[in-house]
C-alpha cells in the first residue's frame, strides 16, 4: 500500500508529508519500550521519494497504558467529572506525567531524526485547546496567580472580591472556575468574572508550556528546524497571540462549517498571518472533500478544493497540505475525506483536482513564497476582549465578538482591501486605517497609539461596547469609552439591550450620501463632544440621538459606530472610511470577487482574482501581466470572465489599479 501511495503522491505532485501526529502508542507501546521501527520505514521511504517530512512528536493523544497507570492523565471537565481514557486531547496540561513524557517523546523523536535532511518542520502536538480544571490545574493555576499578583491584595482588588464577600484571605481558598462555582449554565456564565477571565488566560498559557516542554526538548538535538504546531483559526480557548513568539511559523487547520465561507476564511488566513507579523504560514490541514465530525458533511464541490486553496496562498500560505492523505481503514474518521480513498483509485474526480492543483503549485515554484500581504489596513484582534465581553454579565449575551468582527471585516473583505488582522500590541504606525470592533479591553498604551494613527491623517472606527475595562476587567471610572473616548469625541451615556428581533433603523448620512439601515442587539445612546454625527436612531425614546458619529482628531478621524449595525449599515460606513485614503479595491461592487495581492521578496507583484460566486463574472482586467496558472498576457482594461470558482493569479507589471 505504501508504493502505491507513493505512486500516486507524485502523480498529486504532494511533495510533503506530515506523518506521526498520533503515533504515541506505537512509537511507545510500554513505559520502558520505545519502538521506532514503523516509524523509521515510513521517513525513510519518504525521504527516499524525495518527499520532505513534517514530523510530529505524537502527543495529540496519549497511550491507553499511560491513562491506566496513571489516572491524572486524563482531564476533569468543567462539571467536575474525571475523564476516562477514551478520546483524543484528553491530556491534562499540569499532570507532571504527561509533561515528562511527552517531553521525553518528543526528544527521542528528535534525538532520532533531527539528521535527516527530509525533516523540514517539527509539528508538536495537535490542535491544542480544550480545557481541564482538576486538582493539579486548580494548584497549578494558583502557582500562576501567585507569579502574576505577588500579593493577595493585589489579586483582590484586581477581581474586585470584595462584590459578594468574595475576599480571599490564602492562595489555597482560590477554587478553579467549574459548575460547581458558577452559574449552572456553563462555563460562559460566571458568577466570578476576574477568576474565569484569569483561569482562560492560565489554561492558554498551561498548553502553551506544554508546546514549549516539548519544543525544548526538541532543541536539545535540533537548533535550526522550524517548530509549529496546527492552530484552528478563530478559536476561542487559547490566546494565539500568547502562543505565537514561541512557534517558528504559524499554521492552520481549515474546515469551514459550510460553502458560504469565503469572507470567514479569508478573515481568519489574515488572523493567521498576523500571528508572526506577516509571515507567511503554512494551511496544515484541509479536507480535499469532506469532513466527519460534523453531524451533516457536505461535499466540496467541483473546484472548491482549488479555490479554497488558491484562497490560502492569496492571503499569505507557503504550503498547502490535506488531511488526509490516505483515507483511514476504520475509527472515528474512515469516512473524512482523503486524497486517496479505501480502493486506491488515482482516477476518482477528488484525486484529479487535487492533482490538477498540485501540478499548478509545481508549476508555479517558489514565486510566491515568502510573499508578503502589503495591507494599509489593519483590524484588532483581541482574545482577551473576546473572552471579556463572553464572559461577561449584562449587557447581552446575544452580542458575539466573533460576529461584531466578522461583520467588520467582511465590509472591509466585500471593498477589496488588503487587511492585516494583528493583535492590540501590533506596531499601528503604517497603517492609514485602524478597526477594532468590539474592543472591550483596552491595555496599555493602545488608547494613545491609536491617537497617533488618526492624528498623522489616518482613520480608526471602533464599535458599541469598546473602551469599557481595563486588563483586570474592571471598569475605567470615566466616561465610556474609556480611553478612546477622546479620539472619538464622545461620551456614552447609557445603553439598551435588546432581543434579536427588536430592529432600530438608523439613518445614515455623510458626503450627500443617505441611507437607511437596520440595527439591533445593541444601542448605545451616544453624546457627542465634538464628534460629528453620521447616523441617528429612528425609533425609541432615543430616535434622532447619535448612532454612528465621525471625530476630528488631528489630520484624521475616530469613527464611533454605537448601534449594532446590519451587514449593510457596516459596509456602508466602511467604505466612507476607505473611500477617504483611496483603498477601495477594483471590483468591490462585484459581489464574491475576492482580490488579494502578495508581494514576492525580489518585488514581484501577486494579484490574485478569486470567484467565490456561483455565477461566472465579466470585469475588465485591473493590472496588466501574465496570469501564472492560465499563462496567459493580460492587459490592463481587458475584458476577463471567470467561471464559478476559477482563480487567476496575475504576476503584474506595476501595481493593480482601477480599470
Ligand atoms: C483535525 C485533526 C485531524 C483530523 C481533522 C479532521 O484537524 O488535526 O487529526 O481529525 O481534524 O476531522
Amino acid at each position: 500500500m505504501w508504493t502505491q501511495d507513493h505512486e500516486l503522491f507524485d502523480l498529486a505532485h504532494v511533495d510533503t508529508v506530515t506523518v506521526g501526529v498520533f503515533a504515541w502508542a506505537l512509537t511507545q507501546p510500554a513505559p520502558d519500550v520505545y519502538d521506532f521501527t514503523t516509524l523509521d520505514a515510513i521517513v525513510e521511504r519518504a525521504a527516499a521519494e524525495g518527499r520532505d517530512v513534517c514530523l510530529a512528536t505524537g502527543t495529540g493523544a496519549h497511550p491507553a497504558w499511560l491513562a491506566r497507570a496513571h489516572p491524572e492523565v486524563t482531564r476533569v471537565d468543567f462539571e467536575g467529572r474525571r475523564h476516562r481514557f477514551g478520546q483524543r486531547h484528553n491530556s491534562c496540561p499540569s499532570s507532571p506525567v504527561f509533561r515528562r513524557l511527552s517531553a521525553e517523546l518528543a526528544r527521542r523523536i528528535a534525538a532520532r531524526y533531527a539528521a535527516n535532511p527530509a525533516v523540514v518542520a517539527w509539528h508538536v502536538g495537535n490542535e491544542y485547546g480544550g480545557a481541564c480544571y482538576c486538582e493539579l490545574c486548580t494548584a497549578a493555576f494558583r502557582d500562576w496567580l501567585r507569579d502574576k499578583y505577588r500579593t493577595l491584595d493585589r489579586l483582590n482588588h484586581a477581581w474586585c472580591t470584595m462584590f459578594w464577600s468574595h475576599t480571599f484571605t490564602g492562595w489555597d481558598e482560590i477554587e478553579a472556575p467549574s459548575a460547581l462555582t458558577e452559574h449552572w449554565r456553563g462555563p460562559d456564565h460566571t458568577a466570578f468574572q476576574g477568576i474565569t477571565l484569569d483561569y482562560l488566560r492560565f489554561m492558554s498559557d498551561a498548553m502553551l508550556a506544554n508546546f514549549t516542554d516539548e519544543k525544548a526538548a526538541i532543541r536539545e538535538s535540533d537548533p535550526d528546524t522550524p517548530v509549529t504546531t496546527n492552530f484552528m483559526g478563530m478559536y476561542r480557548p487559547l490566546d494565539y497571540h500568547r502562543w505565537a513568539p514561541h512557534l517558528d511559523f504559524a499554521s492552520w487547520d481549515n474546515y469551514p462549517p459550510d460553502d458560504r465561507s469565503a469572507a470567514r476564511m479569508a478573515l481568519t488566513h489574515d488572523l493567521m498571518r498576523g500571528l508572526k507579523d506577516g509571515q507567511p504560514f503554512w494551511l496544515m490541514e484541509q479536507t480535499p472533500s469532506c469532513t466527519a465530525c460534523r453531524d451533516v458533511n457536505p461535499l466540496k464541490r467541483p473546484g472548491i478544493n482549488r479555490l479554497w486553496s488558491w484562497q490560502a496562498v492569496a492571503h499569505g500560505a507557503d504550503a498547502v497540505l490535506y488531511f488526509q492523505l490516505r483515507a483511514s481503514r476504520g475509527a472515528s474518521e474512515k469516512y473524512h475525506g482523503a486524497v486517496i480513498g479505501h480502493a486506491g483509485r488515482a482516477d476518482t474526480r477528488v484525486f484529479g483536482e487535487v492533482a490538477q492543483l498540485g501540478a499548478e503549485l509545481s508549476r508555479l515554484g517558489g514565486v510566491s513564497l515568502g510573499a508578503r500581504t502589503p495591507a494599509r489596513v489593519a483590524l484588532l484582534f483581541d482574545w482577551d476582549s473576546w473572552w471579556a465581553l463572553e464572559i461577561s454579565d449584562g449587557p447581552s449575551r446575544l452580542v458575539r465578538y466573533q460576529q461584531v468582527v466578522l461583520a467588520y471585516h467582511r465590509a472591509l473583505w466585500d471593498a477589496g482591501t488588503d487587511v492585516d488582522v494583528v493583535p492590540v500590541t501590533a506596531d499601528l504606525s503604517g497603517y492609514d486605517v485602524v478597526v477594532a470592533p468590539a474592543l472591550h479591553m483596552v491595555k496599555g498604551d493602545l488608547a494613545q497609539r491609536l491617537e497617533m494613527v488618526a492624528a498623522r491623517g489616518g482613520s480608526v472606527v471602533t464599535t458599541f461596547l469598546s473602551g469599557r475595562v481595563d486588563e483586570d476587567d474592571n471598569a475605567f471610572l470615566t466616561d465610556v469609552p474609556g480611553p478612546l473616548g477622546t479620539l472619538m469625541g464622545v461620551r456614552v451615556d447609557e445603553w439598551d439591550a435588546r432581543e434579536a428581533d427588536v430592529v432600530n433603523p438608523v439613518r445614515l448620512s455623510a458626503g450627500g450620501e443617505e441611507l437607511e439601515v437596520a440595527s439591533r442587539l445593541l444601542f448605545e445612546l451616544v453624546i457627542p463632544q465634538g464628534a460629528d454625527v453620521v447616523g441617528t436612531y429612528r425609533a425609541d425614546f432615543y430616535a434622532g440621538t447619535a448612532a454612528v458619529t465621525r471625530n476630528t482628531f488631528g489630520a484624521g478621524h475616530g469613527w464611533y459606530v454605537a448601534a449594532g449595525l446590519e451587514q449593510d449599515g457596516v459596509s456602508w460606513v466602511m467604505r466612507q472610511v476607505l473611500d477617504r485614503h483611496g483603498l477601495v479595491g477594483p471590483y468591490a461592487d462585484v459581489a464574491d470577487l475576492e482580490t488579494a495581492v502578495r508581494v514576492a521578496p525580489d518585488g514581484t507583484r501577486l494579484l490574485f482574482l478569486l470567484n467565490h460566486a456561483a455565477v461566472a463574472v465579466e470585469v475588465p482586467a485591473c493590472a496588466t501581466g501574465v496570469d501564472l496558472l492560465s499563462e496567459q498576457q493580460i492587459e490592463r482594461g481587458q475584458p476577463l470572465s471567470l467561471a464559478p470558482a476559477e482563480v487567476m493569479l496575475i504576476k503584474c507589471d506595476g501595481a493593480p489599479a482601477a480599470p
